[in-house]
């Protein structure tokens, strides 16, 4: 087993999850460059090699339980554990398709692949290991209807009850009853509240072992970036940053340094905590 830190980013063949390879390759780490495709990803692992790094690829689909499962396990055979893992993975909208036709595989790969992240490998989390979801600012209780904050209240809840709530909201959006239910039309906004709930419960959940091992827990949102995902929402990207500057603060995050307390549990944007409410 090697004495080098072990970092893993999931969704990492493009976008924010390339570039957060990118930066966390410029560490004394292994850093493990994932992907559900393994042409994509062998690919992006060429073009960082080109750059003169050397991440490690792994072939990871986040909404399949077994590859997840398989991949923890070469985790745990080859490092005994992780050091940094960053839940970056995330389906894709489209703005030509019903919410009712997408909603299922959105919130199966970004909430549910959050979870299954969360249980394979929470569980090999290295002393001072650090897990992070890539969220949004989105993920904000402000963000939804009073009526709705209930199935959201991460100091009761369990991460199996956020799991039911979003099948629930998954099949409010399909029968059609979501909006006058109160649901945003946007499915990333309940989306990324149910990835922020799920890291708050974690938290939560953790809190004794947490201190104990130096383990921090938290969710990020990295801005407006650049990306063929953000790029049809927004009709000024302006002011939306490449992925490699959104990168530093996600990594800065992801590796901040032995005996930090804090942020512990919170969305974190520009290395600030925002408020939940
Ligand atoms: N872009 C923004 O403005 C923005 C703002 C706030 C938050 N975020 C969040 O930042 C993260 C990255 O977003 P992005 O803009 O970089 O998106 P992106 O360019 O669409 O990249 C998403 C990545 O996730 C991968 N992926 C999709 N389904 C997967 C699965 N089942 N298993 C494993 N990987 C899978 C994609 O792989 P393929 O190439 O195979 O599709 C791709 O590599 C997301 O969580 C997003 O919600 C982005």
């Amino acid at each position: 087993m090697s004495a080098e830190k072990i970092m893993i980013v999931t969704g990492a063949n493009q976008g924010l999850g390339l570039a957060l390879v990118r930066q966390l390759c410029q560490q004394p780490a292994i850093v493990y460059l994932t992907a559900r495709d393994a042409a994509r990803g062998q690919a992006a692992t060429e073009q960082l090699q080109q750059e003169g790094l050397q991440p490690a690829f792994h072939l990871l689909d986040v909404t399949d339980d077994q590859s997840v499962q398989d991949f923890a396990t070469h985790i745990h055979q080859q490092h005994g554990g992780a050091d940094v893992v960053i839940s970056n993975a995330a389906a894709r909208i489209s703005r030509d398709v019903a919410p009712a036709e997408q909603v299922a595989n959105f919130i199966n790969t970004n909430n549910h692949g959050t979870y299954r992240m969360v249980r394979a490998f929470a569980p090999l989390l290295k002393d001072g290991g650090r897990f992070l979801v890539v969220a949004s600012s989105f993920g904000r209780l402000r963000h939804l209807d009073t009526r709705l904050h209930p199935k959201f209240e991460v100091s009761r809840l369990s991460l199996e009850d956020i799991e039911h709530n979003m099948d629930e909201y998954v099949a409010a959006v399909q029968s059609g009853t979501a909006v006058e239910q109160g649901w945003p039309e946007w499915i990333n906004i309940p989306s990324k509240i149910g990835q922020v709930a799920s890291m708050k419960i974690l938290a939560r959940e953790m809190t004794d072992e947490a201190r104990q091992r130096d383990i921090l827990i938290n969710a990020v949102c990295p801005g407006l970036v650049d990306t063929e995902a953000s790029r049809p929402w927004f009709a000024d990207m302006s002011a939306a940053k490449s992925p490699d500057e959104a990168a530093q603060d996600v990594v800065w995050l992801a590796t901040l340094p032995p005996q930090t307390t804090a942020p512990y549990g919170e969305l974190v944007q520009y290395r600030r905590v925002l408020r939940w409410e």
